[in-house]
């Protein structure tokens, strides 16, 4: 009988070269013509899970969302009627027109939400700062969406809008929420130091959001609260909003000095936005030549 004999590796005649690098993964998708590109601004007109999924990696240092919340209402009765029946304040002038996306039961939303968050991780640098706006009843799925996407979560920064009706015997509903998070582990020794909250009307008032007559869309964010969000950002980052509306983000993103990356699925918010960033380059422009 013979006894087994343990293999021995073989002793390498010479050193191994180094693992190649591994390539950088590729998009899913074929990526469109941008709609709009000027100086430090791109926007894409489509689907933003399609574009997301065909942007390549590396794409955005930073992500700020304010989706379409599925939300404006107690009831699904309520929560399925049009954007302009849930969100047109009293008074409004003019047609601001509907939006899509609107009607997902919270299945679905958190569902659709992990997905969008998932595609927009692939195309983040390493330790991007991520923020999604989401209204009370929103909060807990958007939080969800936000783990079940791979993303660290964070905390949860707050829009004091001080607009909800006083409520007898009820806390008033006076706050959008915007949990955020990381893309893995975020440089904590540089960047700014901004508060967990701010403070702007959504109403006309001063700081606040745009009167009703100037508004392009029926839920444009106040500029400062899009600002403060993107003050953490450093400078020269590149500012990622999928769901750009009237472009708020995008113009908060060149006021701060930052790039900005939109994608919006109606053209004629892509207009609005297009027209909204050329006044604000050619007023820099203005200011240069002066
Ligand atoms: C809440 S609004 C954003 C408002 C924006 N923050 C502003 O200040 O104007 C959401 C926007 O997402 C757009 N939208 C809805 N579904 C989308 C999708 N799948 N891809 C890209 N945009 C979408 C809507 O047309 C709408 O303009």
């Amino acid at each position: 009988m013979t006894t087994p004999t343990t293999p021995t590796s073989p002793t390498p005649a010479t050193t191994p070269a180094p693992a190649p690098a591994p390539a950088a993964a590729p998009a899913f998708l074929p990526l469109p013509a941008p709609f709009y590109q000027r100086g430090p601004v791109t926007l894409y007109c489509g689907d933003s899970l399609q574009i997301l999924m065909a942007l390549p990696p590396g794409s955005a240092d930073a992500l700020l969302a304010d989706p379409p919340y599925s939300s404006g209402g107690a009831f699904r009765g309520d929560r399925m009627q049009t954007t302009r029946a849930k969100y047109a304040q009293q008074g409004a002038a003019h047609d601001l027109g509907d939006f899509s996306g609107d009607s997902r039961d919270q299945r679905g939303y958190l569902a659709w939400s992990t997905l969008w968050l998932t595609a927009a991780t692939h195309i983040l640098t390493p330790g991007a700062l991520v923020g999604v706006f989401a209204d009370w009843r929103q909060l807990p799925v958007t939080t969800d969406a936000l783990q079940a996407a791979g993303l660290v979560y964070r905390g949860i920064a707050a829009w004091l809008k001080n607009n909800g009706r006083p409520c007898l015997g009820r806390f008033a509903s006076q706050a959008e929420y915007i949990p955020w998070g990381t893309n893995g582990p975020r440089d904590a020794t540089a960047g700014n130091c901004p508060r967990g909250w701010c403070e702007a009307p959504a109403s006309a008032e001063i700081g606040g959001a745009p009167p009703i007559a100037d508004r392009v869309h029926l839920t444009q964010k106040p500029l400062p609260i899009m600002e403060w969000l993107c003050s953490p950002v450093a400078e020269g980052a590149t500012i990622l909003d999928p769901f750009s509306g009237s472009g708020t983000t995008l113009l908060a993103a060149i006021r701060t000095g930052h790039r900005a990356l939109g994608v919006e699925i109606d053209p004629r918010n892509c207009e609005a936005i297009a027209k909204r960033i050329d006044a604000e380059l050619d007023q820099k422009r203005l200011q240069f030549d002066l």
